[in-house]
């Protein structure tokens, strides 16, 4: 991280499998007053998400945004591109009790969805529980401290 980004900031982006949840997501956190990025894309041509992914994680690693919220067909390999970017924890997440527990025990900053896995209500779930939980420290801050340390 080069700067704190402000608090509620976040980014969105996705590929082609999700642009439409990545829209409603966009407009349901907007609502909550998050101020959003949405890098795209907005049409409908097959793109690949390894892209996608990782613009989002470098406006996240990169401190302009506190937290990134991406999707793909599955949220499997968008994920995988993001967490090659140093500084990224992002987890996959099909319910909001994993996505609390990414922030609280591994202090996730990006968040994946699979917009084939999940419908609409539910994706809202686990962002709210995702954007709402805090990282608790402690025994976990050091864990991902050893999670950093794998980056060196
Ligand atoms: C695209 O068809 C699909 O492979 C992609 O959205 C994602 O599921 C990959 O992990």
């Amino acid at each position: 991280m080069t700067a704190e980004p402000a608090a509620k900031t976040l980014v969105l982006s996705s590929d082609h499998a999700a642009i439409g949840l990545r829209q409603a997501i966009a407009a349901h956190v907007s609502a909550q007053g998050w101020q959003v990025e949405d890098i795209g894309p907005t049409t409908p041509e097959s793109t690949p998400y390894p892209q996608h992914g990782a613009a989002a994680a470098r406006r996240v690693a990169s401190g302009e945004v506190r937290f990134g919220i991406i999707l793909c067909g599955t949220g499997q390999g968008i994920m995988m591109a993001a967490n090659k970017v140093p500084g990224i924890r992002c987890g996959v997440c099909a319910e909001p009790f994993s996505a609390r527990m990414i922030r609280q025990h591994n202090d996730a900053n990006m968040l994946s969805i699979g917009a084939r896995v999940v419908g609409e209500a539910l994706a809202f779930e686990i962002v709210d529980a995702f954007l709402s939980a805090e990282f608790e420290g402690g025994r976990h801050a050091t864990r991902v401290d050893m999670i950093k340390a794998l980056e060196d």
